[in-house]
């Protein structure tokens, strides 16, 4: 398990690769496959669909990891609050804005719910190579509450409607912080029961917090998480995704939690994250190399394998691939790293 050695500190001359969603709508067999639940929510919670196209982008291409077809938002919708996607708009689910609206809120996630979500993990585990490990995942809590006070996406907003919530009615806000977190430990806990072999807390919308509520809002809670799992599930490796986090709040953030590997997006250079790294680095290039394909993709994946030559590092993009990504694409950028 190559990706396993990585995340305890080797470096390999050729990193071990996966592709944050790597199984969706630019696959047309997760299109195909897709159209057997029309509600997002169901096919995620179907654990033969979910199985399914979990393995789909194994085999097409040679990943080192595979990762549980399932979603952050899985976290409200096990907590009481329905969620559905509506096309070109993203996630919608009826915003818990005042303390009447809490009510619908259970003080617990539905079991029968995440069972699911292990059952597929079980799935997954019992027909992937032993050499391949699986990740679960949650959202960080910071961006589950977002959507859950929100609503929907920000949509550019910088998620304003939930910081100031933080701040006007910090009760109610507290609550549903120490609601997520608590369901979150339990699932990202119960997907490691299931088999999942590597976990990764998704913080996506870390850039929205204004500094001086970064403690409060981001490492506390985050640091909850990681303590409880480092307690639990202590051989289990955790990579941490704070999607857009300046460099020089990395070290404030390793106050409070140790992580095995951070995940960084295209907003900090290879040279400042090599430099800076005390864990596994993960990243590569930005989703946009990936749509043009050809020579600026080849040379930014190259550039990314120097720039952390001799480094513990997991390659993949700096964001999830896109719906239009072109699956040639795809094979130029593996072949290119795999390159010696
Ligand atoms: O292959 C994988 O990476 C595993 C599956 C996975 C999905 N979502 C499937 C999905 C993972 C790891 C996620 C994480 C996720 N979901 C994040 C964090 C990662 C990031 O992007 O920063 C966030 C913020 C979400 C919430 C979410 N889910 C949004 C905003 C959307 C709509 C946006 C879109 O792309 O349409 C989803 C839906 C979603 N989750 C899809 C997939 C494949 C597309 C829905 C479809 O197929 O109809």
């Amino acid at each position: 398990m190559k990706l396993l050695k990585a995340l305890k500190g080797e470096a390999f001359e050729i990193p071990p690769v996966w592709i944050m969603r790597q199984a969706g709508r630019y696959l047309p067999e997760y299109r195909k496959l897709r159209q057997k639940k029309p509600s997002f929510m169901e096919f995620c919670l179907t654990p033969d669909l979910a199985i399914e196209a979990t393995l789909q982008p194994l085999r097409r291409f040679d990943l080192d990891a595979a990762i549980i077809f399932s979603d952050i938002l899985v976290i409200p919708e096990a907590l009481g609050q329905k969620v559905s996607f509506v096309a070109g708009e993203g996630p919608q689910l009826s915003p818990i804005d005042n303390d009447d609206a809490l009510k619908n809120i259970a003080t617990t996630g539905d079991k029968e719910l995440f069972s699911r979500v292990y059952e597929a993990i079980r799935g997954v585990r019992a027909s992937l190579s032993k050499n391949i490990p699986l990740i679960g995942f949650s959202g960080g809590p910071w961006t589950v509450l977002t959507y859950m006070i929100e609503g929907k996406g920000s949509k550019g907003k910088g998620h304003l409607k939930a910081l100031k919530l933080s701040l006007e009615n910090p009760a109610l806000f507290q609550t549903l912080m120490d609601r997520v977190v608590e369901t979150t430990i339990e699932h990202l806990k119960g997907q490691v029961e299931a088999g999942a072999d590597v976990l990764k807390i998704f913080e996506s919308w870390a850039s929205s917090v204004p500094a001086s509520l970064r403690e409060s809002l981001l490492y506390k809670p985050l640091s909850r998480i990681v303590a409880s799992l480092k307690d639990s599930c202590p051989n289990t490796p955790l990579i941490v995704f704070p999607k857009g986090l300046p460099s020089e709040a990395l070290s404030e953030l390793r106050k409070f939690i140790k992580t095995d590997g951070i995940a960084y997006d295209a907003s900090l250079s290879p040279e400042v994250i090599s430099r800076n790294a005390q864990e596994t680095i993960q990243t590569g290039p930005d989703p946009s190399f990936l749509l043009a394909g050809g020579v600026p993709l080849k040379e930014e994946v190259r550039a990314f394998k120097r720039a952390f030559s001799g480094q513990p590092y997991i390659f993949n993009l700096s964001h999830g691939i896109v719906p239009d990504a072109p699956i040639d694409h795809v094979h130029q950028m593996l072949e290119a790293l795999k390159e010696g």
